[in-house]
This record gives structure tokens, C-alpha cells and sequence, in this order.
């Protein structure tokens, strides 16, 4: 196989080296395109251009396939636990007992959040969304811990690390009692990182905590199928942002910012909008198939599609048989479960989304369980944001390490040519 790409244009050729990742990928670096031939490539949304080379996340959308460093998605959502997936994203291997042992007690020690930034969730209406919530307030983070990480430390890293794995979920919980009116609180040493969580999140004043362990086992699953994903929106945000060396913090809570949006990780919440407005209506799925594939309606079908898998989403199959399971253990019975088999099963064999490979996504099914485990459908993209933090870090991390330069794309120009100013009173 040659390992140059030629590009034939006006009559001249021009050679360009290819890079192959160890699965065999193949991409061409463009980087002297311009200086040789004065021209840059043109690719919208980037669906087919390579920002980084990482060694993180294996993602294969043609055959379903989702690995984190090297272990296939589904060992890691049946067998480890979402700390251990954090450690493994960000430092690259398993920890053995020890360096989790150790791992997680740094992470308690730096779960304290400063009393100030409680005046500050203070201010916000009741009514606001809390991933706008949560971004500000982890912005916020970077004016309690004004130091720059020196990337060049390793301990510093580190500690940077543990303090946004510690603090991080402090302020979800926090922002969600906020929404709830429960007073603030801390968590419990004892307890594991989800449970711990949980507990935050749901305690009430005067009442004893108690868990279902299925309840956290279901959570600490999710969390992990959403653990990372490759140059996705959000993780693309984190790198940018960082690549102009702006702190951890502020990277997360742009990270945070993207995730949002329903096309991303906001899809969650949107799934289950949709799902109960089909029911409201009567149910009749075939009624809101043909909107999705009306191309004068704005409505799609949410939970459907990805940039990546045009075969199968591997997250939404476990997440699938993960549904069934909770619910039945739990014993919930949530109508909207029937509505989403319904489509998935239309969709599945409608010429529509066979033709353009649509399948279900992470968020068609998770909604329904974070339902069941009782988390309110506001906070569905939180949880979303808590699963993907392991995943912002490992790439902020990977991208400051490997020295990437600024991340500043080029564009071409289609603006009005030079042209005279003229005077207020001429125009
Ligand atoms: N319903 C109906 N039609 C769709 C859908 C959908 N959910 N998704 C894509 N299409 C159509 C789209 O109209 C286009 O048709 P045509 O070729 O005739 O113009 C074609 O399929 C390709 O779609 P696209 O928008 O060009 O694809 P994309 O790669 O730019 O977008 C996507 C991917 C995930 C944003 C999109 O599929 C979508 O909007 N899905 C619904 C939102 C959603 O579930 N997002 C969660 C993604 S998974 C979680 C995460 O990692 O963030």
C-alpha cells in the first residue's frame, strides 16, 4: 500500500503522507495543502475530517463497535464500575486496588465546595434549566481555584483531576435540590462514588437514605456507556477550548454548554418529551413516522441517528436489554416503553431510515430508565454530563500532553468584495 495520497488539480500533482491508527484507519495530513497549492479542504460540520490522533476511544459506526482504551463497551458495562472506567480513560490503564483505593480517596478529599458558591446557585430562578445551571456553576470553579494547572507536572494534573471528579458531583446534586427546594448538602465518605451521588441528590431532610443496590448498579452502568465518545461535539469543545490553554474548569463548562443542545447529549430529555407527546396524542406511532420523514416538518425523531454508527449504536443495545431489566426489577410499568419498541420496531423496517441508516442512539432508551430510577427528565442531560466527565478530561488531558497547537479552523470567504465606506448621511 502506498503511503502517500496524490491530489491531481489545474494539471499539477501534489503528494501528501497518510497516517494509519492501529486499526487500520487511514487518514491524510493536509497540513501542507495550502503552502503547496494554496487551498484548504471544505468539509461542513467536519463529518469527514480527523482533528486529533488519540489513543483513547475506538469507535467503528460501520460494524457497531465502542471500545475505551483497548476494552470492548460491553466487559466494561458489565464488569467494571464507573470509577474504574474514569481511571482507565484518563490515565490509559486499569487500576489495580491499590491506585483505585487511592484514586478515589483523593477525589473525597477535594469533594468540599466553597460555602461562596452556594450564593451563587442562590441566584438563579428556580426555574432554571440545570445544565445551564451546572455550567455556570463549574465555570465558577475556576474563580475558587484561580491557579493555572502546569500541565508539564504530573502532580498538578493530577490534582486537578481529582478536584473536578470530587467537586463535580456536589453540584449536580446541588443542582438539583436547588430545583427541588431541599436544603444543600454533602455526601458520605462511606459510600461508593455513584451511591454517594445518589445519596446527594435524593437525601431528605429527617428521613433515612435508602438505595435499592439495583437502583445504583443501573446508574453506575449509564454512566458508563456515556463515559466517552470519541471527537464528539462536546469533547471537540473541551479540546478547543483547552487548546488555547484555558484551564480544566472553564474547558469542562464549555463541554458542558455543547452537550446541552438536543442534537448532543440534550436528546435524552428531548426522547422522553416526544415519547409522551406521542401518548398524549393517542399513541399512534405510524402518525409521527411520517412527520420524521416529512421534510417540510421540522419534527424528527428523537434518539434516532448518529453522526458515527450507520449500523448499530452498541450503547443502545445494552441500554435496551438494561431497560427491560430495570423496569421489570423495579416493578415499573412506563407505557412510553411500548411507544419507543413501537417505533424502533417501524423504523427499523421503513425504507426511510433503512436508507439512511438511522438507528436508535444512547438516548432513545436511557430516559425511560432514568425515569424509573426516579430522576427528574430535566436533570437526564446532568446525568449525561456526570457519565461524560472521565471522557472531557482524558481528552482535555491527551491534548495538552501530546502539545496540540491552537485549534483554529480556516473557512472560505463567500462575503461581499472591497467596497467604499460611505457616511451615515450618504447611505
Ligand atoms: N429523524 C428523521 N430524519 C433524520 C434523523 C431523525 N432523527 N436523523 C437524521 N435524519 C435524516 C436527515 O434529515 C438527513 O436526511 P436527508 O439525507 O434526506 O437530508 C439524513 O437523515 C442524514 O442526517 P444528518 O442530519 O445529515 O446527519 P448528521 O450526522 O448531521 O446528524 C444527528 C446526526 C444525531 C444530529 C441526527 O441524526 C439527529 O438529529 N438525530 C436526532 C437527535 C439525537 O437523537 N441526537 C443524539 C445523538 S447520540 C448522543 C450523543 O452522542 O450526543
Amino acid at each position: 500500500m502506498s503511503d502517500k495520497a496524490i491530489l491531481e488539480y489545474q494539471g499539477k500533482k501534489y503528494e501528501f503522507p497518510v497516517t494509519e491508527g492501529t486499526e487500520g484507519e487511514l487518514g491524510i495530513n493536509i497540513k501542507t495543502l495550502r503552502s503547496e497549492a494554496g487551498m484548504i479542504t471544505l468539509d461542513r460540520g467536519y463529518k469527514n475530517t480527523g482533528s486529533c490522533e488519540s489513543a483513547i476511544t475506538f469507535l467503528n459506526g460501520e460494524e457497531g463497535i465502542l471500545r475505551y482504551r483497548g476494552y470492548a463497551i460491553e466487559d466494561l458495562a458489565e464488569k467494571a464500575d464507573f470509577l474504574e472506567v474514569a481511571y482507565l480513560l484518563i490515565f490509559g490503564e486499569l487500576p489495580n486496588k491499590q491506585q483505585l483505593d487511592k484514586f478515589y480517596g483523593d477525589i473525597k478529599e477535594e469533594s468540599e465546595v466553597d460555602e461562596e458558591m452556594k450564593k451563587i446557585l442562590d441566584g438563579f430562578p428556580k426555574a432554571a434549566h440545570p445544565m445551564g445551571v451546572l455550567a455556570s456553576l463549574t465555570s465558577a470553579l475556576t474563580a475558587f481555584n484561580p491557579g493555572s494547572v502546569d500541565v508539564e507536572s504530573e502532580e498538578d494534573m493530577y490534582k486537578a483531576i481529582v478536584k473536578i471528579l470530587g467537586k463535580f458531583p456536589v453540584l449536580v446534586a446541588w443542582t438539583q435540590r436547588k430545583k427541588n427546594s431541599l436544603p444543600l448538602n454533602y455526601g458520605d465518605d462511606s459510600l461508593g462514588y455513584v451511591e454517594n451521588l445518589h445519596k446527594m441528590m435524593f437525601e431528605k431532610p429527617g428521613k433515612k437514605y435508602n438505595v435499592d443496590k439495583s437502583v445504583i448498579e443501573a446508574l453506575d452502568k449509564l454512566l458508563i456507556l456515556h463515559a466517552d465518545h470519541e471527537q464528539n461535539c462536546s469533547a471537540s469543545t473541551v479540546r478547543m477550548v483547552g487548546s488555547s490553554h484555558a484551564g480544566l474548569f472553564a474547558s469542562i463548562s464549555a463541554g458542558i454548554s455543547a452537550l446541552w443542545g438536543p442534537l448532543h447529549g440534550g436528546a435524552n430529555q428531548a426522547v422522553i418529551e416526544m415519547l409522551e407527546g406521542i401518548k398524549a396524542d393517542g399513541g399512534d406511532t405510524h402518525k409521527f413516522m411520517q412527520k420524521a420523514k416529512d421534510k417540510e416538518d421540522p419534527f424528527r425523531l428523537m434518539g434516532f441517528g448518529h453522526r458515527v454508527y450507520k449500523n448499530f449504536d452498541p450503547r443502545a443495545k445494552i441500554i435496551k436489554k438494561s431497560a427491560d431489566e430495570v423496569l421489570e426489577g423495579l416493578g415499573v410499568e412506563d407505557p412510553v416503553l411500548d411507544i419507543a419498541k413501537g417505533l424502533e420496531k417501524e423504523a427499523l423496517e421503513d425504507d426511510y431510515f433503512v436508507k439512511r441508516k438511522l438507528y436508535p442512539n444512547v438516548d432513545f432508551y436511557s430516559g425511560i430508565i432514568y425515569r424509573a430510577l426516579g430522576i427528574p427528565v430535566e436533570m437526564f442531560t446532568v446525568m449525561f454530563a456526570l457519565g461524560r466527565l472521565p471522557g472531557w478530561i482524558a481528552q482535555w488531558r491527551e491534548m495538552r500532553l501530546k502539545k496540540e497547537p491552537i485549534g483554529r479552523p480556516r473557512q472560505i470567504y463567500v462575503g461581499a468584495n472591497l467596497r467604499e465606506f460611505k457616511e451615515v448621511s450618504e447611505r
